[in-house]
């Protein structure tokens, strides 16, 4: 499959590590592109509407290619830190921005990963989890797996030795 897989944290800490661990597994059976999109030039979406009857969006930025890849892929990947109870910028920027060809994205394979700085029966995870719930009956997603996590120092969770493998192996059964 071709897997792309947004990070929606600047960081080099605890959502990169799960990204990772995740490809370490699913390296080897399928092609996989990491979006980062804070090192993208991408305007938030204005709601102009103009993609509804034109091709794509028209923002002369990384909007159009940004978007053309996910549409191409058999899988997404949204991994994002919790910022004040929810994803993350960078994360929402980029699925706002997939407005404009949302019906491309329909019936992919979706996964998501979630870390935050709080246990994981706090309420976040669950909001994040039902935004997605939502996209995913609108778009027809297969959702197959949301994973949360639960890490606040940079190397945090590169030390969860079950988190690291409990996501290697789900790459690995993709
Ligand atoms: C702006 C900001 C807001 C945050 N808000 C929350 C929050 O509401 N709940 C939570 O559990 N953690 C929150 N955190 C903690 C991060 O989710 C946590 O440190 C996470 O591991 C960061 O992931 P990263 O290392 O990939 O950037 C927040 C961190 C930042 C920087």
């Amino acid at each position: 499959m071709k897997v792309i897989i947004i990070n929606g944290s600047a960081r080099k800490g605890n959502t990169l590590t799960a990204i990772e661990a995740f490809v370490k597994g699913a390296s080897e059976k399928n092609e996989i592109e990491i979006i980062e999109p804070d090192k993208l030039n991408i305007a938030p979406c204005k709601g102009c509407g103009a993609c509804q009857c034109s091709k794509g969006c028209v923002d002369k930025d990384d909007t159009n290619p940004t978007i053309d890849k996910i549409a191409a892929a058999d899988m997404i990947l949204f991994a994002t830190p919790v910022y004040w109870w929810g994803m993350s910028a960078q994360l929402k920027l980029i699925i706002d921005k997939c407005y404009c060809r949302g019906m491309q994205l329909k019936n992919k394979k979706v996964g998501t990963i979630v870390v935050g700085g709080s246990p994981v029966d706090s309420i976040q995870y669950e909001l994040i989890d039902k935004q997605f719930d939502c996209m995913a009956k609108y778009l027809s997603w297969d959702l197959l797996f949301q994973k949360s996590y639960y890490a606040t120092a940079k190397d945090e969770l590169s030390k969860n030795q079950d988190a690291m493998k409990e996501l290697e192996d789900i790459g690995k059964d993709l």
